[in-house]
């Protein structure tokens, strides 16, 4: 458990998983500290499992701010990474500044954004700043319209040589850690044995040296949108609408509140 980088250095080093899961509000930023998780995310997923959107294009920069501020006033010891939503960042590394400083003054420790080649000047930028990054590649679900959908991403030899690539530019450009979503077990492999910082993966196997995945897949909050490669730790839509319908019927039957 530690908002230190410097630890999830030596964790790599010495072959010890970091453990990640979103979050969005305090009670979820108690629970993940509380269960002894590494670090939480305030990830723009916000957009789909809180705000019911089809896709995480329509997240504001302000709405990650305030969950940023809510989540870290529930954690003391855990690493808080945020992400930079679309359009917040993709214009140009002042740009990115503005925003990163936004979530920063927020609670958040690092900031995540999606990309690759394309967004090196932006880390080199914001490395240069006092903002630690994390870089995220592979499935970039703020591009779900340009690559036509939530596709696994990596899969040709020329795909896999250009992710494996970007990984490097960005781990010199200064990202301190890096995030791969949805690509093939054996290339994201490749890139943790390659790269001296710490990777995390969702969706890419186990050779990681973390895993995150989102607070709802977890514990099965939102069955019905849960990508494949998650995994459900509990039936939470079942026990929690069961305890809700349990209320409402005692409530009719006059069984609460007692006299
Ligand atoms: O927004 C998010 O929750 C994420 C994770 C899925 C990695 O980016």
């Amino acid at each position: 458990m530690s908002k230190n980088l410097s630890v999830w250095d030596k964790a790599k080093r010495e072959g010890r998983k970091m453990t990640m899961v979103t979050a969005y509000d305090f009670g979820a930023a108690r629970m993940a500290e509380a269960a002894g998780l590494d670090a939480v995310l305030i990830g723009d997923s916000l957009g789909m499992v809180v705000q019911g959107e089809a896709d995480t294009l329509p997240v504001r920069l302000e709405e990650i701010e305030y969950h940023t501020r809510i989540v870290a006033r529930g954690v003391s010891k855990l690493l808080v990474m945020a992400d930079l939503p679309f359009g917040s960042f993709e214009a140009g590394p002042a740009q990115a500044f503005a925003a990163a400083a936004r979530l920063l003054k927020a609670g958040a420790h690092i900031v995540k954004l999606e990309g690759g080649g394309p967004m090196v000047e932006t880390v080199t930028f914001l490395s240069q700043r006092a903002i630690p990054v994390c870089a995220h590649i592979g499935l970039t679900p703020q591009h779900v319209r340009q690559i036509g959908g939530f596709k696994r991403q990596g899969k040709t030899p020329e795909a896999a040589a250009r992710l494996l690539e970007d990984a490097l530019a960005l781990q010199d450009a200064g990202a301190r850690i890096l995030l791969m979503e949805a690509i093939p077990s054996d290339l994201a492999a490749e890139v943790t044995a390659r790269l001296s910082i710490p990777t995390i993966g969702i969706g890419a196997g186990p050779a990681t040296d973390g895993q995150v995945l989102v607070f709802h897949d977890v514990l099965g909050l939102s069955p019905d949108r849960a990508p494949s490669f998650s995994k459900k730790y509990m039936e939470g839509f079942t026990l929690m609408t069961t305890a809700l319908g349990d209320y409402a019927r005692e409530v009719r039957e006059g069984a609460f509140p007692s006299p």
